[in-house]
């Protein structure tokens, strides 16, 4: 008995287009069928060309012709892109990588070779002090171990929110957004981390939050100059580095090791802040008292030929201020000589990463993919 068209066709709205979802015959995808005795010819018009997606169709219609009409069938199938004319669809790209980092100009990492010598209380001062002068401001505490921001913010508890990309949202406080690992990571599963597991914990927590516009992203770093600061200073295309010191020889010579360390990976110093550089007792404003030594990153900063950025004396209100969750920096600088301290060191971080921006190739557009 001759095979005729309906017999084909019925067989073939066995085959369902799995890109529609439809049969091809109900999408009018079948075209030019031709019969002779038992030579089969038609075309299917595809949407996409996808060689996994034609190689499937093919075979189906194979099946069904041959199944229903009882194999003693020659078939010849054309697969062919519905509109010649149309461009073919490409295929889905993968979704972009987002460049979280794209909208912050300057990324200036606050460090120093040995601890305590405050430079949480730098980095978190000069945040609230740039920010105070009107920049867009970011601070983000890379200190897995001993985790300052939550403290010196009285964020402690809280936890940044998670936007529909699965990326972080820094938290906001007195105009700076705040990211520390310790909203993240509970401090007593920190202390059992080896150094890879921190490296690689502290890139990710770099890389997945959505900043924004930022004029500074200011990364206060653990102490010393190890292969986490290596890490972490390799993570981030950094515009630049101040180096923390206390007077002292011991803080000194760390300081130091510090500007060797951004030296060799080419990070500029913008500066060295002296911290801790005297007392004046309240009752006698005339009075310094170089508890820690004279000048000595004043000193170091000279002979290492990198500005000096200021001296930030003792005083009670800056350390209260860290612990109370009330940086130094909010309060009236006409009246607490810190805040006033710290009003001109962020002006001078502000001038010298301008000079640094006009006398060095500009911060590469920064590129952090996440795929
Ligand atoms: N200028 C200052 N006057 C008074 N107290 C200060 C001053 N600078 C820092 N401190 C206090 O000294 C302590 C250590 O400071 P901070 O935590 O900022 O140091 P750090 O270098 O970040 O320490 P770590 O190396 O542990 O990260 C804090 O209690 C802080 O409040
Ligand atoms: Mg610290």
């Amino acid at each position: 008995m001759a095979i005729t068209k309906p017999q084909v066709l019925d067989a073939l709205r066995k085959v369902i287009d799995p890109y529609a979802g439809i049969d091809i015959v109900t999408q009018n995808l079948v075209d030019d069928l031709v019969i002779q005795d038992k030579f089969i010819s038609f075309t299917v018009n595809i949407p996409i060309s996808d060689k996994e997606y034609t190689d499937a169709l093919k075979k189906r219609c194979e099946q069904v012709v041959q199944d229903t009409l009882s194999g003693d069938v020659v078939l010849d199938i054309h697969l062919q892109l519905k509109d010649k004319n149309a461009p073919e669809p490409k295929p889905q790209p993968k979704a972009e990588p987002e460049d979280l980092l794209a909208g912050v100009k300057n990324i200036i990492a606050v460090a120093s070779g040995k601890g305590g010598v405050g430079k949480s209380t730098i980095a978190a001062n000069l945040a609230v002090s740039l920010a105070n002068a009107g920049y867009q401001v970011g601070l983000v505490d890379t200190d897995i171990y001993g985790p300052s921001i939550p403290t010196m913010f009285q964020l402690r508890g809280e936890r940044p929110n998670i936007n529909t990309k699965r990326k972080l949202v820094p938290l906001e406080k007195y105009g700076v957004k705040l990211l520390s690992m310790g909203f993240l990571v509970d401090q007593d599963d920190a202390v059992v981390w080896r150094g890879p597991m921190v490296s690689s914990a502290v890139k990710q927590f770099l890389t997945e939050v959505v900043w924004g516009d930022l004029d500074y992203l200011i990364m206060d770093l653990p102490p010393g100059t190890g292969d986490i600061q290596l890490t972490i200073v390799q993570t981030v295309p950094l515009t630049g580095a101040v180096i923390v010191s206390t007077p002292q020889d011991v803080a000194l010579d760390d300081a130091r090791k510090g500007v060797t360390m951004f030296r060799k990976v080419n990070v500029p110093v913008l500066g060295i802040v002296e911290n801790m550089a005297y007392f004046t007792p309240p009752e006698l404003p005339e009075k310094k008292y170089h508890i820690f030594g004279k000048d000595g990153a004043r000193n170091l900063a000279a002979k290492l030929e990198v500005p000096f950025l200021g001296e930030v004396p003792i005083e009670q209100v800056v350390r209260e201020g860290g612990d109370s969750g009330v940086p130094v920096a909010t309060l009236d600088p006409a009246s607490t000589p810190s805040a006033l301290v710290f009003q001109h060191i962020a002006a001078r971080v502000a001038a010298e990463t301008d000079n640094r921006n006009e006398s060095k190739k500009a911060t590469e557009p920064i590129k952090i993919k996440i795929r």
